[in-house]
């Protein structure tokens, strides 16, 4: 099975060998060590979580019935973010920023049709107090790719009762924390839940349509839901940014949702080039570490939604780099080369007038990554397998990310480890033709 980076390092590595038979570019020069300017004081850093992947102690669910299956690597209890969540807000906090993301459960919080569960609600009330009291704003994903078991019982999202169940749970939800005026997030990666689906819980390909859809419709009624309890909320999907194809995916779910997005949320991790061609071999091999890190290519992805929602807040929801077990990547990246350089180019985007208000490293620790330990995206490094203490050890990013986020940014002469890509097709054919200028 190859998981899902993987299957995106594969369709860009495609699209990246057909676009370098017809795309050219250059890189533009400039002054080295320009002032750049500082991302505000305004500007919002966060980390970014989700339940199933964090909190262990998983009620029955469509994923927790997939890990038990055997066709992946058993979930244990992830990292312990039930019963850790308050030593996990501690690290946030300490390190400055202002976002803590995470997903409310509903497989947690509505064990049984019609019956929500008091001691799980109340678990998610401390959890938000917590971060508050941190002095932090929640972040909160209403589906983070996992229900109930009981509704994978009923056909899940092959059946047409699902999006009315969807709602019923999410307006639970939202009367509940609507008062605390947390960033919302509907769906997590919409276009990649029904691939996630098809891996995880069988749907067949001929329900896609359908399902899409759903969730169309479940974000389009509980954002005037959310805005009907709060006219001020800011509501938003995270799109996963696919490198090469964006536009085209775009007009699955984002055209049809656009208009209820009070900011646009989007996650970068993986560049194209075409130099990408062989990266398919390790993408077929199921290792995600291997995909290739373009840091300026959160530029091309924020360049494009600017362009697509002129004026609209941006933020990135997602970032992040995966290592094998936290050992050291074979193309060198380090996670704080990449934190640096990436947020050199979030400065770039902002000082080019793109309206960027927020961004979240993906992932405070290390969790279960859909399937897997093996991958590690997170800050803290927690040896799940090997370690019962499940400590939480920082990796070399944490401290340059305090450093960014009480500077706002690199400082003003920082300039990238590595220079942009040659014919970037992360946004074709404008990240090939129109490349950013380096140095600047
Ligand atoms: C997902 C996360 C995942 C991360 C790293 C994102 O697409 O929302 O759940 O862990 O990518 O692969």
């Amino acid at each position: 099975m190859i998981r899902r980076p993987i299957q995106r390092a594969v369709l860009s590595a495609a699209i990246a060998v057909l676009s370098a038979v017809t795309l050219s570019g250059t890189v533009a020069g400039a002054t080295p060590g320009e002032g750049l300017a500082p991302l505000g004081s305004d500007f919002l850093w966060g980390v970014a979580s989700a339940g199933f992947q964090n909190e262990g102690h998983a009620p029955d669910s469509n994923w927790s019935r997939y890990a038990a299956g055997g066709a992946v690597e058993s979930y244990g209890d992830s990292v312990d973010f039930y019963h850790r969540y308050r030593e996990d807000i501690a690290l946030a906090k300490s390190l400055g920023v202002q976002v803590y993301r995470l997903s409310i459960e509903w497989a947690r919080i509505q064990p049984q049709p019609g019956t929500w569960d008091n001691d799980a609600l109340s678990f998610y009330d401390n959890v938000v107090a917590e971060i508050r009291a941190a002095g932090m704003r929640p972040m909160l994903t209403l589906d983070h790719w996992v229900y109930p078991g009981w509704e994978v019982d009923r056909g899940g999202w092959s059946a047409p009762q699902m999006l009315d169940d969807w709602l019923a749970n999410a307006r639970v939800v939202v009367d509940r924390y609507a008062d605390d005026n947390p960033l919302w997030v509907t769906l997590n990666e919409p276009v990649f839940y029904p691939l996630q689906e098809m891996r995880a819980s069988g749907l067949s390909p001929a329900a896609m349509p359908a399902m899409v859809d759903r969730l169309v419709a479940a974000h389009n009624t509980i954002y005037d839901y959310i805005h009907a309890r709060r006219p001020d909320a800011m509501v938003t999907s995270n799109v996963a940014y696919f490198a090469g194809a964006e536009a085209p995916l775009d007009t699955v779910i984002e055209d049809r949702i656009g208009p209820k997005l009070d900011f646009i949320g989007i996650d970068y991790y993986y560049g194209a080039t075409p130099a990408t061609a062989g990266s398919i071999v390790s993408a077929l091999q199921n290792e995600p570490w291997k995909s290739q890190i373009t840091p300026e290519g959160i530029y091309y992805a924020l360049r494009f939604y600017a362009r697509k929602f002129p004026g609209r807040p941006l933020y990135i929801i997602e970032n992040g780099m995966p290592t094998e077990n936290a050992n050291p990547r074979a193309d060198g990246w380090t996670r704080a080369e990449v934190l640096r350089d990436t947020v050199y180019w979030l400065q770039r985007a902002k000082a080019d007038g793109m309206n960027l208000i927020g961004y979240n490293y993906w992932s405070l620790t290390d969790n279960y990554e859909w399937g897997s330990y093996t991958p590690r995206f997170g800050l803290y490094t927690v040896d799940v397998k090997t370690d019962p203490t499940l400590t939480r050890r920082p990796t070399d990013a944490v401290p340059v990310y305090r450093d960014i986020v009480t500077a706002n940014g690199v400082p003003s002469g920082y300039l990238p480890t590595r220079p942009p890509v040659v014919c970037s097709i992360v946004d074709p054919p404008s990240s090939c033709t129109e490349p950013v200028t380096f140095p600047r």
